[in-house]
């Protein structure tokens, strides 16, 4: 029988990425999102690509009823948590929703997952628990020193899941450390969903290259760094999603193998910001108008991840590159149906590319 995995947050950017892969990985899929940030339509779309629409809870993973119904009714195996606060420009904006979301969420769902005896979880995290890294490649032994709001929600989850672990050795937990997730999946039928303007840099300057918008800001060209602009690991959305079921399938191999496992997914090298845009003009065949602007807040220079224990772990490297991430995520932006009509004959995708 196939496992049902709960994905929290499963129709957001990564979740639904994730459900193409646990559903080409032998899993079944169950969503439990509360749509603040998730796409509607990505259910629809990704029975297109599976050839069967995941099932969908809309819910809520403070909910601590809703989940203990779900355990009680759905045979749950194992869970990949990623329901919660994405940005760390929300947790500045409003750090105690930022928390509330974050942290109160994952610990009512490991309290519900405690109650049922659903002990296997994957953690999303983010390296933005490093803060501002001393040295780049950035291993998972490095001091964790998380700048922001939401960097230290993601490391007091972290943290409590290694108590958990200490306490209770049948859990068995893989933390991922994700870098900076972009592209989308090659159909075409599902990517990143910005509401409003877009908080990664790949879709941004997908947005500028198509005319959506001003003028495309670099904020900061004066980093110590080869062009100025900042720099950071920029990983495949679909070798994220696979690293997932690599985890699921590593567990469920080694049943024997319990505690807590933290791995950063990263490519091992680093991108500038100019590189993304030089990328995105390629793959479109259009310029991207750019301002150099004043550093953002917070900002660290240059992150990318020392990816060496994923592999040894999970056998598991990021193959795709950076053109496949811009042409991923271009092929994505222009055929979302959210573009206004008016500027659809102007873009192309340059179909060169896609050999
Ligand atoms: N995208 C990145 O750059 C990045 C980097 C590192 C870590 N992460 C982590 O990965 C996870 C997914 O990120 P994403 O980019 O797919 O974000 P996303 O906003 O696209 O997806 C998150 C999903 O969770 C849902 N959600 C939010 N709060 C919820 C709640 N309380 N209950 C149920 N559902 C809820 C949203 O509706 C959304 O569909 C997040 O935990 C994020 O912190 C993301």
């Amino acid at each position: 029988m196939r496992s049902c995995i709960l994905v929290t947050g499963g129709a957001g950017f990564i979740g639904s990425h994730i459900c193409v892969a646990l559903s080409a990985g032998g899993y079944t899929p169950l969503i439990l999102d509360n749509f603040s940030n998730g796409d509607p339509g990505v259910v629809e779309r990704l029975g297109r690509i599976t050839g069967r629409p995941p099932r969908c809870i809309r819910g809520d993973v403070r909910d601590r009823a809703l989940l203990d119904r779900l355990f009680r009714e759905e045979c749950v195996e194992g869970v990949i948590h990623l329901g919660g606060v994405k940005a760390a420009s929300d947790g500045l904006s409003d750090p105690i929703a930022c928390h509330e979301n974050n942290v109160v969420g994952s610990f009512t769902l490991i309290a519900a997952m405690r109650a049922a005896s659903v002990k296997n979880l994957i953690f999303a995290s983010s390296a933005a628990v490093y803060g501002s890294p001393d040295v780049s490649p950035v291993p998972e032994s490095a001091a964790c020193r998380p700048s922001s709001p939401y960097g230290r929600t993601k490391r007091e989850i972290e943290r409590a899941l290694t108590a958990l672990c200490v306490a209770d050795p049948a859990w068995r937990v893989t933390v991922l450390r994700y870098f900076n997730p972009a592209g989308a999946h090659e159909s075409g039928l599902i990517g990143e969903f910005p509401r409003g303007t877009p908080l990664h840099l790949v879709s941004a300057v997908c947005q500028a290259a198509a005319g959506l918008g001003q003028t495309f800001k670099v904020q900061g060209s004066d980093y110590p760094t080869w062009d100025g602009t900042t720099i950071r690991d920029y990983v495949h959305v679909m070798d994220i999603a696979r690293a997932h079921v690599l985890a699921l399938d590593h567990m469920q191999q080694r049943p024997w193998q319990q505690g807590l496992q933290t791995l950063n997914l990263g490519t091992g090298r680093g991108h500038s910001v100019l590189d993304v845009v030089r990328a995105v003009e390629h793959v479109s065949g259009r310029q991207v108008a750019c301002e150099l602007g004043p550093r953002r807040v917070g900002d660290v220079p240059a992150c990318w991840a020392n990816p060496s224990m994923a592999l040894a772990t999970l056998g598991w490297r990021a193959s795709g590159n950076l053109e496949a991430i811009c042409r991923d995520s271009w092929c994505w932006q222009v055929s979302s149906g959210r573009w206004p009509d008016s500027i659809l004959p102007r873009i192309r995708i340059n179909s060169n590319l896609r050999s």
